[in-house]
């Protein structure tokens, strides 16, 4: 890796802020037989981890939206690429993200689906930016409030790399 890295969240901070988020979620979903929408690809070991920290019956789905920028900058255009399969008119849903930065991929999404007619619609993010927020958008569910910078490993890439990595990098340019 050419640029400056520093570890933010190691393997035990990431576990316990799953714990932690699974811990709530079993409180609230327990009779809700929630749909979990997860947000291709970034969410992806975030979710495969949340799922099995969760006690109630579930079911999953897929959405994956592009976004055009550079690789490191969200532009403001979303497009789906790949919407879910299930129907959720009538179902509570919950959307599973990995970060939020500006806002615009979650809102877009998010209304994407409100337009479905789900009973509930809520928003479970692992990592929220302490940025101001272009879109404002209520996260329900929050991991860890992390500082502006660009981060990588846990699903989170740069250039699609680094999505293996076991804890949470920020890298600098
Ligand atoms: P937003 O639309 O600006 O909120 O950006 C959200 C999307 O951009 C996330 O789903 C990520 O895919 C990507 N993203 C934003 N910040 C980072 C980061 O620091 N590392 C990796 N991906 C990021």
């Amino acid at each position: 890796m050419a640029n400056k890295t520093k570890r933010l969240l190691g393997k035990r901070d990431i576990k316990r802020g799953v714990k932690k988020l699974a811990q709530e979620l079993n409180n609230d979903y327990r009779d809700r037989s929630p749909i979990l929408v997860c947000i291709l690809k970034g969410a992806v070991v975030f979710l495969a981890d949340l799922i099995r920290e969760l006690n109630f019956p579930l079911r999953i789905d897929f959405i994956s939206v592009s976004s055009y920028g550079d690789s490191s900058r969200t532009s403001g255009v979303v497009k789906i690429i790949k919407d879910i399969s299930i129907d959720i008119e009538g179902e509570n849903v919950l959307l599973v993200e990995d970060i939020v930065d500006t806002g615009l991929t979650l809102s877009y999404i998010f209304d994407f689906l409100k337009r479905k007619n789900p009973r509930s619609l809520k928003i479970c993010a692992l990592l929220e930016k302490r940025v101001k927020r272009t879109k404002k958008i209520k996260i329900d569910y929050r991991g860890f409030t992390v500082p502006n910078k660009y981060v990588i490993g846990y699903g989170l890439d740069f250039s699609e790399k680094y999505r293996n990595l076991p804890e949470i990098i920020t890298m600098e340019f």
